[in-house]
């Protein structure tokens, strides 16, 4: 565990970075971007740590794409699944933490089902904590890759029009975003049927748009997400197909627009619910540019946890210097 980082103990949200913060992660990012693209894509920077991925919930793109920015930086990684730890024999989840703690581990990178459970954990061990999505809370490094992307199409953030569009009640990718551009100075506005807005929509500086037509109309980018129809309780629309009519991101309603609107989708996709085929495999999307800058923007994170320094990334590909501490 090292304290003294530029990001503190812990990566559990973009709601408690400052926008500097922010930007030195997505600035960081950027070396590391290089090493993906190489042959042998493998450089010793956190040669020696430990890290685990303790998944709760099931994940594709967050748990591979950790465990190849881990492997690329040359950490010893451990992959948990709850469903197959003794978690499902009743251990609780600050002991399973605390035992993995005593096999002398340096990160956790978690998700959890819980709101709350990361910033739970990460007062209760002294490993570094990243949050890999908890609940309907927050997705630090989705909200990161996010920004990343954007960043790379626009180049910049500030100013920037971006719209979150679909099951925000529900999501913690869109409450990463919200915190995420709003700090770098981008205007936020979010697009669902009313039930699918958190009821304090209103106190977190977004604009609301009920016609997907509007949203479109004002943004640069539209970030689409899916229904989280395992998260839903009770009816909160009436049926996918009425969604797609009302609500769906398709090439004819993009073709209206007064500029081409850059597609992001954090996935997976619901084809032909939230968003159509030919958009998401369509000329302005960006959905798999955002899983290729997962890798770098969480390797930018071990990094900076690990107690590297942000000026020396370039150096620290190389195993030359620069590596963590
Ligand atoms: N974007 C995202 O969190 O995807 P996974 O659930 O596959 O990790």
């Amino acid at each position: 565990m090292t304290a003294a980082t530029p990001l503190g103990k812990d990566l559990l949200g973009l709601e408690p970075l400052s926008g500097e913060q922010i930007t030195l992660i997505l600035d960081t990012a950027e070396p590391f971007k290089e090493i993906s693209e190489r042959a042998i894509k493998k450089v010793p920077t956190l040669r020696g740590s430990t890290v685990v991925n303790l998944f709760f919930e099931n994940s594709t793109r967050t748990r591979v794409s950790f465990e190849f920015a881990e492997k690329r930086l040359s950490a010893d990684t451990v992959n948990v699944a709850a469903s197959a730890s003794s978690v499902s024999k009743g251990e609780t989840l600050v002991d399973t933490a605390r035992n993995l703690e005593a096999m002398r581990i340096d990160m956790v990178v978690m998700r959890h089902p819980s709101s709350g459970a990361a910033a739970f954990l990460a007062e209760r061990i002294e490993s570094n904590v990243i949050n890999a999505g908890d609940g309907t809370h927050e997705h630090p490094t989705q909200g990161l890759l996010d920004l990343l992307t954007l960043r790379d199409h626009f180049n910049k953030i500030e100013g920037l029009r971006v719209c979150i569009c679909g099951d925000v009640l529900h999501s913690r990718v869109a409450r990463s975003n919200i915190w995420g551009l709003r700090k770098l100075g981008a205007e936020v506005a979010v697009c669902g049927p009313r039930s699918l807005l958190p009821s304090a929509i209103d106190e977190m500086g977004v604009t609301v748009f009920s016609r997907i037509e509007d949203a479109i109309e004002w943004s640069d980018a539209l970030n689409v997400l899916r229904l989280q129809l395992e998260r839903m309780t009770s009816g909160y629309i009436p049926s996918l197909r009425e969604y797609n009519r009302y609500f769906g991101v398709t090439r004819e309603r993009l073709e209206r627009a007064p500029r081409d609107v850059l597609i992001l989708h954090p996935g997976p996709m619901n084809r032909g619910v939230e968003i159509d085929s030919d958009v998401a495999d369509g000329p302005h999307s960006v959905i798999l540019p955002q899983v290729t800058n997962g890798v770098a923007v969480r390797m930018a994170v071990l990094y900076l946890l690990s107690g590297g320094r942000p000026e020396m990334a370039e150096a620290a590909k190389t195993g030359k210097s620069g590596g963590a501490a």
